[in-house]
């Protein structure tokens, strides 16, 4: 069975487009010209005894087309089995009309053969239109320290990345920081009075994010309390916005000294982004608000200009407004986001806009995007998309502090997970080294720093990033449970499983599968739905169905590890097919833990 399909037999499409495409297929021919455009559902089996896939489309069928569900599935299997044939069995239908598909075990086969030999791409086929996708992503305030929010926008908002670029998207890495506004009145102002030889010329690097922490707070402070300083403040934020010279080295001063503490925490985590910031679109303002008014969206409320919402309520049932532009002639954040969602669909010709931010900023978005569409700053062709997270929580569910009752410092947080993960490495080979053990200290802190890095990631990344997540060091760190620490484990097994029996066989690249027992047939079938989890990731965004899948895959990989021997010699020639299952595992576990911005690593 398994020479009938090569390579290009097998295609470049994952199993379920097949499938989906010959579903449709089916249906314009049972039924009709009308399912041209369909895109009928087509799910993985719920229990391997149903097969591999699943079609519904009968039962929703059965209305329209004035027939019971039964018939109508019947019809459809008729005309999808023949279409099919390479690589499905014949369609089964079950119950009350769903048509079961199970994949020929030589197809599979055929499959898991391209993807050992394709290292690169494992059977991930490029998208044959790649959109431009802007993703707004990380976006922390000047002048304050990035929180826990910031750093899971960093996280989640860099695996989306990657996986779009994995699939051949063209994107965009905005860092959409808070570097305008009027709070830079008082800051500027307090600058001026505490520390004018910062803003001399040359001096820009005299000031580090830890003292702006507390400097902002000092300003706020100040701001609050003593109505003479608010007067300077205000008056500094009018020179700010008029372009004078000194006004703006002080604002360059304080944005350079966030900009390095950011770039710490980037350069930690092996994030890439580009800076453009609120300040970047505040030229474009004005004409923001002119064009909201001679779209006949803008009114006047209290001297303010609002457009009003549709479908936005306030309490006794009037429409609620947004505020673009205030009685004093300021301009608010959604401004700012109006702004930058024209030039990112005009200038950028983004397809696609996501935005990585926390759920608390979901009305926001929907009323800005609203607004947006209304006014044809962003046609119906581009998506415009809020990727909303929850909130990061202590251990006891209550709001993310230390001990002293102190926002954590992101730094400290990250460093603190890699001195964790150092200890208990450091203790296990010291236990293992036995007497006369000599930690590697180099080689040991590299290790740490992936070990750590990736547990703070993979802990946020495993979760549905929609709830809330409780930060817990000792959970992220265990070698139990779908955690970092587990997945480089079992990466290093797999590798060197394989390492071991590829010496004497070299490349792989032609070694014909075998699928003898049943745990070969499960890993293979679980190898082949990379692609599919990856799609389905790029639609909704969910990078903790990667890490899922990576789970389930240590665990069918065990399994099959257990039942199959590899490296004992009794089973000669199994041995090249279990080795391209090995290496196939490692592959995609390599792959999976790259795309969520992690390193590997060839012993713990
Ligand atoms: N700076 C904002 C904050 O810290 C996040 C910005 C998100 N991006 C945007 N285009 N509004 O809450």
């Amino acid at each position: 069975d398994a020479a009938v399909f090569d390579a290009t037999a097998a295609g470049v499409a994952s199993p379920r487009d097949t499938i989906v495409d010959a579903v449709r297929e089916a249906l314009v021919d049972a039924f009709g010209e009308k399912f041209r455009d369909s895109r009928p559902l087509v799910t993985s089996a719920t229990k391997p005894e149903f097969g591999d896939y699943q079609c519904n489309a009968a039962m929703a069928l059965a209305k329209p087309l004035k027939c019971k569900p039964r018939d109508v599935a019947s019809s459809l299997a008729e005309k999808l089995g023949p279409r099919l044939s390479a690589i499905c069995e014949a369609p089964e239908i079950a119950g009350p009309g769903f048509i079961n598909l199970r994949l020929r075990d030589g197809f599979v086969a055929a499959k898991v053969k391209s993807m050992v030999g394709d290292g690169e791409r494992l059977g991930v086929p490029r998208v044959t239109n790649p959109e431009r996708v802007v993703v707004d992503f990380s976006s922390p305030n000047i002048a304050k320290e990035m929180h826990v929010g910031h750093l899971r926008s960093t996280i989640i908002g860099d695996t989306i990345c990657r996986v779009l670029e994995f699939r051949g998207h063209d994107v965009v890495r905005l860092n959409h920081v808070g570097d305008w506004g009027t709070q830079f009145g008082m800051l500027i102002s307090h600058l001026k009075e505490v520390a004018p030889e910062a803003i001399e010329d040359g001096a820009e690097d005299k000031f580090n994010v830890g003292d702006l922490v507390t400097f902002y707070k000092e300003a706020k402070a100040r701001f609050d309390e003593d109505d003479g300083f608010k007067e300077i403040a205000r008056a500094e934020v009018v020179k700010l916005q008029a372009g004078d010279a000194e006004s703006k080295r002080a604002w360059g001063v304080l944005c350079e000294a966030s900009r390095r503490g950011f770039q710490d925490i980037y350069s930690l985590l092996g994030v890439e982004l580009e800076e453009r910031g609120e300040s970047f679109y505040n030229v474009m303002l004005p004409d923001v608000v002119s064009d909201l008014e001679s779209e006949g969206l803008l009114e006047e409320s209290d001297g303010a200009k609002v457009v009003y919402l549709e479908g936005f309520e306030s309490r006794d049932g009037t429409s609620q407004p947004l505020l673009v532009k205030k009685s004093d002639g300021g301009f608010m954040y959604s401004t700012t986001d109006l702004a930058a969602i024209r030039h990112r669909v005009t200038t950028e010709r983004a397809d696609r806009v996501l935005y990585v931010v926390d759920v608390g900023q979901g009305s926001h978005f929907a009323q800005v995007f609203q607004v947006a569409r209304r006014a044809g700053f962003a046609p119906e062709g581009v998506q415009l998309q809020h990727v909303p997270f929850g909130l990061v929580q202590g251990e006891d569910g209550k709001k993310f502090k230390t001990r002293a009752g102190e926002t954590v410092k992101l730094s400290d947080l990250l460093m603190e997970a890699v001195r964790i993960a150092g200890e208990s490495i450091r203790k296990r080979r010291e236990e293992e080294g036995g007497e006369g053990y000599q930690a590697d200290e180099v080689e040991l802190e590299r290790v740490s720093k992936v070990v750590g890095i990736g547990a703070v990631k993979y802990a946020d990344l495993s979760m549905n990033r929609e709830s809330n997540y409780r930060f817990s060091y000792a959970k992220m760190l265990s070698l139990q449970g779908n955690t970092a620490p587990y997945m480089l484990y079992a990466f290093a097994r797999v590798q060197g499983i394989k390492k071991k029996a590829t010496e004497g066989l070299g490349d792989l690249s032609g070694t014909e599968i075998s699928m003898g027992t049943p745990e070969e047939a499960a890993l293979a079938r679980m190898l082949l739905r990379l692609p599919e989890v990856l799609e389905d990731l790029e639609v909704d965004l969910f990078p903790h169905r990667l890490c899922d899948y990576m789970f389930e895959l240590s665990s069918q990989f065990n399994r099959f590890y257990e039942n199959c021997p590899v490296n004992t010699g009794e089973t000669e020639e199994f041995k090249g097919s279990r080795t391209a299952f090995c290496s196939g595992t490692a592959d995609v576990i390599e792959r999976g833990l790259g795309l969520l911005g992690m390193g590997t690593l060839d012993r713990l």
